[in-house]
């Protein structure tokens, strides 16, 4: 049975005066989850939002948020995301030194915990964190910007990780970030990922659900059509 890809359309690449209706446009473009890109200018070289948007936000869509915290001392931040209106926080690796403990406090909190990884940290370096997550974030970009080109190397990253995932008998999604779109879709999924995350994609795209559509994997309709 094939597998099912999940989308989850970055709001950062929308236009900030309108996050609502960026939100809304997630929804009606068949997106999965909203991708909710925090930045503190420390940890990434950029800043974006806290958890008030995050907050104000929430009444506006049923589907599931998935925060990416690319912040320096994500342990400060948990409770004020979960409380939000988060259903998934992912943290850094390279920002937590006590990563377990902020992912179990994520899980306790009944949150799903997500672990994310830069193009420079090795896979390896998530060994003793992946019973703790249910999701993993390979960033395909070095992260702070959308609209980046994708690091080929990064997706044998995923393939490790279904390697990994498969040894160790674990549940954990594989998400890819950054630089995702027609051009290297396919060779993300091929290479194991579940969830997609997508900006300029989606958001800089005439038909947007259509896009969706085609990160998704049906690009083999799409080219049976033009056939
Ligand atoms: C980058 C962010 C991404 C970003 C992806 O640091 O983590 O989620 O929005 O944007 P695209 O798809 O445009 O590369
Ligand atoms: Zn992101």
């Amino acid at each position: 049975m094939p597998r099912r890809i999940l989308i989850a359309p970055s709001v950062l690449s929308a236009d900030f005066g309108g996050l609502a209706d960026a939100a809304r446009a997630v929804a009606a473009m068949g997106g999965d989850f909203v991708h909710l890109d925090v930045m503190d200018g420390h940890f990434v070289p950029n800043l974006t939002f806290g958890p008030k948007v995050v907050a104000d936000l929430r009444p506006v869509t049923d589907l599931p948020f998935d925060v990416h915290l690319m912040i320096e001392r994500p342990d400060l931040w948990i409770e004020r995301f979960a409380d939000a209106g988060a259903d998934w926080i992912t943290i850094h690796l390279e920002a937590a030194v006590h990563a377990q403990r902020v992912l179990a406090t994520i899980r306790q909190r009944g949150k799903r915990p997500g672990v994310s990884i830069v193009p420079a940290t090795p896979a390896e370096a998530l060994s003793e964190v992946l019973d703790d997550v249910d999701l993993v974030l390979v960033m395909t970009v070095n992260p702070g910007f959308g609209g980046q080109q994708l690091i080929p190397r990064t997706l044998r990253k995923v393939e490790a990780l279904v390697r990994m995932r498969e040894q160790r008998k674990l549940r954990f999604l594989i998400e890819v970030d950054g630089g995702i779109n027609r051009d290297t879709a396919r060779s993300a999924l091929e290479a194991g990922a579940d969830v997609i995350v997508a900006g300029q994609a989606v958001f800089a795209a005439a038909d947007p659900a259509r896009e969706v559509a085609f990160l998704r994997g049906e690009w083999y309709h799409e080219e049976g059509m033009n056939r």
